[in-house]
């Protein structure tokens, strides 16, 4: 399969066919998801979490995440590359959003930055498309602002929110996203928005009227189950089937079934001989 592109992406979406879009946070992760044939690959800042084992993604540095994109990159050759800009590595001003997404295209490889907010993320975005860096803003559901949101909070139940997320979106559009995530979205406020939009949309909790879907790898995997939110759907348990494979294998270790004669590697019996004599 070629390489994914966002002319490839716009394609897609002008024929309705919707974009995959999955997470990985390292070669192995991202090479599953390139041989599966999925058509973006997010580095997210979840990878702080369920690859890193932080508290929550606000901990993860700007460093952490440009070195596991690095990583994805080169296991994910294929798939079109988006990774999160992290809490505190574009917020302060448009001279830091830049020196971040520089950082992550150039040292990271990532073709596309992600970063949480609304409208007042616009001056970045501008600023970004303009020396050709693609965006692709987070709008709805933001973990990244889980301490002032009071957690993990479906975003636009009430008329003045779903107005408030379309606004942002179409701002967010107007000044130059290649794309628009919305996460934790009533389905139908995700349709009108998708709607209303000449960008793709990609969902996450957010039904199926956006233009694509994402899934954080592991959690669809079964590999992380602190909590499991309504929208995820589980396609393995890997939790469980891993974990007693390594199990099996230190069995095997300590009852002496393996290695096996099959794994072991032989030596000439002259050869043995003179060595032992
Ligand atoms: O960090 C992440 O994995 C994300 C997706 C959940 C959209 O931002
Ligand atoms: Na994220």
């Amino acid at each position: 399969a070629p390489k994914m592109t966002i002319p490839r992406l716009y394609e897609m979406y002008a024929a309705k066919q919707p974009i995959t879009c999955i997470t990985a946070h390292d070669a192995l992760s991202g090479r599953m998801a390139d041989e599966a044939g999925i058509d973006t690959v997010l580095v997210g800042d979840s990878l702080a979490m369920v690859a890193m084992g932080l508290e929550s993604t606000s901990e993860i540095e700007l460093e952490d995440m440009v070195y596991h994109c690095r990583a994805v990159a080169r296991g994910a050759p294929r798939p079109f590359l988006i990774a999160d800009l992290p809490f505190g590595s574009y917020e302060q001003s448009v001279e830091q959003a830049c020196e971040s997404a520089i950082r992550m295209v150039k040292h990271g490889r990532a073709e596309a930055v992600k970063f949480e907010g609304g409208r007042e993320l616009c001056p970045i975005v501008e600023r970004l498309s303009k020396f050709g860096i693609a965006t692709v803003p987070h709008i709805g559901l933001t973990p990244q602002r889980q301490i002032s949101t009071g957690g993990f909070k479906v975003q636009g139940k009430t008329a003045a929110s779903a107005k408030e997320l379309l606004d942002d979106a179409l701002a967010l559009e107007k000044a130059g996203a290649t794309m628009i995530l919305l996460e934790g979205v009533p389905d139908r406020v995700a349709t009108v928005i998708t709607e209303r939009l000449n960008v793709p949309t990609i969902g996450i909790g957010a039904g199926s009227g956006t233009s694509g879907q994402v899934l954080v790898q592991i959690d669809m995997l079964g590999g992380f189950d602190a909590f499991v939110p309504k929208f995820l759907k589980r396609y393995a348990n890997i939790l469980e089937t891993h974990t007693s494979a390594i199990a099996k294998y230190h069995s095997e270790v300590k009852s002496g079934e393996f290695p096996s004669k099959q794994n072991s590697y032989s030596i000439k019996d002259a050869e043995f001989e003179k060595f032992t004599e």
